[in-house]
């Protein structure tokens, strides 16, 4: 490939790491509203982990809360920074990984409208999660042209990091999915890699983009307090991080079993034990809970819960000390966004001469420096 007339990125004016040469992982959530339990278990508390031995970007998609709710600007910008204060009180460190605003990388925008020629429409109309959601949110046949853009504009978020990894729970699998075939496609059509290249091979054949996998984390679908759908802000069935411990007692008493009495045989596969699973740390006493309950040998739900409570509990308070120190401090989340942006940008702008080169629309090197 032609790097030559491609332009160097202008290095960040943070003294934090962006070019480690570690492996880089993607991933980020839609700002809908305060994070809960079931975003803890099917991707943040993996994102922990990864923290310490990737390069991790966060994307904050505000684009795509406009998909649905073009009309609620403030709400948007207010989820936005709410986000954040849960991603720190959850333990994501921004001095080791950059948390970033999709509005301020216009190179994810750009690689949007080139990666829109790389896929059919009906191919983005059969993606099951974009159908899905048309039908949960009640959208009809009235939503914006840039709701299907959403999906497409989710495979540039990912590529634009070119990161081998990406952490999200089952639900985004399919969009996943889509970024694979985005991946494979502009490293056929522009880099010259066969059709029958194995997907591990594409980057040293040439290929711009590795082709990223989904890790999906060990639950991945965590279920909601009514113990049938999954959890989830607008179902109202959701422990939030940020729930007072007395609200966590409330809320997994409710947890909805059908069972009658403790000396039932009882079913492991229900919702309460997917908690059990989740959250009781030591493993003996799990396998214990679960003996004692599928045998029916007089162990209540309620004892259940009163440790699933504890363990949630035990699990927040950590995340509730250290999301106190945000409260009420916007200036303090903004300016771990700017940072996180300078990072963000480096990388995709670097992805983007890239781009650029291979698809010959490098004419001179690029100068967006306005300020
Ligand atoms: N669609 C994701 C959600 O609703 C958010 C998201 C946007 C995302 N871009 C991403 C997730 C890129 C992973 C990678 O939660």
């Amino acid at each position: 490939m032609n790097s030559a007339n491609s332009p160097t990125p202008t290095p960040p004016s943070s003294t934090l790491s962006c070019a480690t040469g570690r492996t880089r992982i993607l991933t980020g959530d839609t700002p809908t509203g305060t994070l809960h339990l079931g975003h803890w278990v099917g991707s943040v508390k993996r994102r922990v982990e990864l923290q310490s031995s990737h390069d991790c970007f966060f994307i904050i998609a505000n684009m795509h809360a406009f998909t649905t709710r073009v009309d609620r600007a403030a709400d948007i910008r207010r989820d936005s920074i709410e986000i954040v204060r849960d991603y720190l009180a959850m333990g994501i460190d921004p001095t080791k990984s950059a948390i970033f605003l999709q509005s301020e990388v216009p190179a994810i925008a750009e690689l949007t409208f080139l990666f829109a020629m790389l896929l059919p429409f009906n191919r983005v109309m059969r993606n099951p999660t974009l159908k899905d959601e048309i039908k949960v949110k009640g959208l009809g046949e009235t939503y914006s042209f840039g709701f299907p853009l959403y999906a497409v504009g989710q495979t540039a978020d990912i590529l634009a990091f070119r990161p081998t990894g990406v952490p999200v729970g089952e639900d985004q699998v399919p969009h996943l999915e889509m970024t694979r075939e985005v991946a494979r496609r502009f490293n056929q059509v522009f880099c010259g890699v066969s059709e029958h290249a194995e997907d591990g091979d594409h980057p040293q054949l040439g290929g711009t983009f590795p082709i990223p996998q989904a890790d999906v984390g060990a639950v991945g679908r965590l279920m909601g307090t009514d113990g049938v759908n999954k959890m989830s802000k607008s179902l109202n069935n959701a422990i939030f991080i940020a729930d007072p411990p007395k609200e966590i007692q409330k809320k997994v008493g409710k947890i909805f079993t059908g069972r009658q009495s403790p000396t039932d045989p009882g079913n492991i596969d229900n919702a309460l034990f997917q908690y059990v699973d989740a959250f009781v740390t030591n493993p003996a006493r799990v396998a214990e809970l679960k003996d004692r309950y599928s045998r029916g040998d007089n162990l209540g739900d309620g004892h259940v819960k009163q440790e699933v409570a504890q363990a949630i509990n035990e699990l927040l308070e950590p995340m509730r000390a250290r999301r106190s120190i945000y409260e009420g401090n916007d200036g303090l989340i903004i300016d771990i966004l700017r940072d996180g942006c300078v990072r963000a940008n480096v990388v995709a702008e670097e992805t983007l001469a890239m781009v650029k080169d291979a698809t010959k629309l490098a004419y001179f090197p690029r100068r967006l420096a306005l300020g």
